[in-house]
């Protein structure tokens, strides 16, 4: 099989970077094509621009509490993102709303990483409010991001049991080993052209998905 071209990737974060750092190993040992051209946090000195800087990728701040308002923000990050020349943007751990205008421009070819099995828990706290629920499975997604919150097409989601005696800080780490292995195999799909979205529909391999894959259909446990 032919090597696959390298794409050029966007990570925008806001704090510790864990999923970056995983994207950034991955990218590294050659298992994901891709460049990492840019990491860019809108918070000052957060951990992951760190973790950026060790894997020699240019780490980026971006204040959004120096812009008037969310499109003078935005209108500023598609300046610096589109500058790189990204193929793809990634959301990890990005942690402000975006606008209309920001997920139109990059319809298609942005992602986000959320720390629930969509539709089920969108927005912040989603694994107390997955224990308070009576849930007994919880998870993470991918989903290319729209102006909906939380509510674009849902490419993958990684399954973990809630154990009794669970709380929001074991459960979250049980998610988030499962979020370093599914985010990688996403952005890896992109890169190998094999994820498409047309309007609202998603195709993988050239099928249109009728449900969101799953992360252990493609891994050895
Ligand atoms: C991850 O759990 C990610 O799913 C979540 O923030 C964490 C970032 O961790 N994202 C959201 O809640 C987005 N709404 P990281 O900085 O260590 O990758």
């Amino acid at each position: 099989m032919s090597t696959p071209r390298k794409i050029r990737l966007v990570v925008l974060i806001s704090g510790r970077g864990s999923n970056l750092q995983a994207i950034l190993d991955q990218a590294a040992s050659g298992e994901l094509p891709v460049e990492v051209a840019a990491v860019i946090s809108n918070r000052l000195g957060v951990h992951g621009l760190e973790r950026a800087r060790q894997a020699g990728v240019p780490a980026l701040e971006l204040d959004h509490k120096h812009f008037a308002d969310r499109p003078e923000f935005e209108a500023a990050l598609i300046e610096l993102i589109d500058q790189q020349q990204a193929d793809l943007v990634v959301l990890a751990g990005f942690m402000r709303v975006l606008t209309a205008g920001f997920t139109e421009h990059y319809r298609g070819r942005l992602f986000n990483i959320h720390p629930s099995l969509l539709p089920k828990f969108r927005g912040l706290h989603t694994h107390e409010r997955a224990i308070e629920a009576g849930e007994t499975e919880h998870g993470a997604s991918i989903h290319f991001v729209t102006a909906e919150l939380d509510g674009g097409p849902i490419i993958v989601q990684a399954r973990v049991p809630v154990l009794v005696g669970d709380d929001a800080d074991t459960l979250a780490a049980r998610v988030l080993e499962q979020e370093h292995r599914l985010y990688p195999l996403a952005i890896r799909w992109f890169a190998e052209q094999r994820l498409r979205l047309e309007g609202d529909q998603l195709y993988f391999d050239g099928q249109a998905l009728t449900a969101p894959l799953r992360l252990e259909s493609f891994t050895v446990a």
